[in-house]
């Protein structure tokens, strides 16, 4: 005999309206604290078009430089065919790409839906909204392409890389170029360590190298990369974290040595 259904319609809630009496505001808050100062900071960063090169020390807001005054710039000056009427600064033509990554990384879309506009705010909290749409239909469809800005961030950790050997050449004063280790030097290193923790725990990663769950350990490298990307998965949340507050901070860095706010200490 089938099992009898029951139906048990539960009370629609008013926005905010809960039973929970424990702290459940607190993570959807610190969440819109945290990415509203770094949208904040990395925004006028990238308007500012200056101070975001030390000596080898190159921004990661600025990386790769193309088109830029400075000595990592790829194909020289800015074109003389850029709008007079348009701002212009070398992280416009790039800082799209990584933020494009973490606009639409899983983990970034549960925090932000949650904290900027309350889909939902918490669990038996109520929501402002009365239909729940999900990420079938536009706009919300297009954070499909994460696997594409994926490939992106996997190119632009070689060129952060790339970064960290140019930061270890410095210019004496007489013009003449010599290998060292600054204080920049290990700070950019940092941000490439905790991106690539971040990057290589991404979802879209642990899919494409895994494929389908019962075929792992025929996967490429016999499952072992499978096994890495899951081990940085269950992190995820926290180089997320981590890597964010990291970039800005490297910037915050390089800019502060190029005003001569910093003193960049050798440390060989
Ligand atoms: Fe977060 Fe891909 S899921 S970076």
């Amino acid at each position: 005999m089938p099992d009898a259904e029951v139906r048990v319609s539960l009370p629609q809630r008013h926005f905010g309206e809960t039973a929970r009496t424990d702290l459940w505001w607190l993570q959807p808050l610190v969440v819109f604290l945290g990415l509203s100062g770094f949208i904040v900071y990395s925004t006028w960063a990238a308007f500012q078009g200056a101070h975001y090169t030390y000596q080898g020390y190159l921004s990661p807001f600025y990386s790769p430089e193309i088109f830029g005054n400075s000595r990592h710039s790829w194909f020289g000056p800015w074109p003389l065919w850029w709008p007079g009427w348009l701002p212009y600064s070398p992280a416009f033509l790039i800082l799209w790409a990584p933020g494009g990554f973490r606009l639409t990384c899983y983990y970034y879309r549960g925090a932000y839906y949650k904290s900027f506009w309350a889909a939902p705010l918490s669990c038996t909290v109520g929501k402002p909204f009365k239909k729940y749409r999900g990420e079938a239909k536009l706009p919300l469809i297009l954070q499909n392409v994460h696997r594409y800005f994926l490939y992106l961030a996997l190119l632009f950790l070689v060129f952060l890389s790339i970064d960290v050997y140019h930061a270890m050449w410095f210019e004496t004063p007489e013009g003449v170029v010599q290998f060292g280790i600054g204080v920049g030097t290990i700070v950019l290193l940092i941000n490439v360590i905790l991106l690539g923790g971040y990057t290589f725990g991404c979802h879209s990663l642990r899919h494409l190298i895994g494929g389908k769950k019962d075929c792992v350990s025929k996967s490429f490298g016999g499952g072992k990369p499978y096994d890495c990307v899951s081990c940085l998965n269950r992190k995820h949340m926290l180089f997320a974290w981590m890597s964010l507050f990291w970039v800005g901070f490297t910037d915050f860095y390089v800019r502060m040595c190029s005003m001569g706010v910093f003193t960049d200490w050798r440390i060989i």
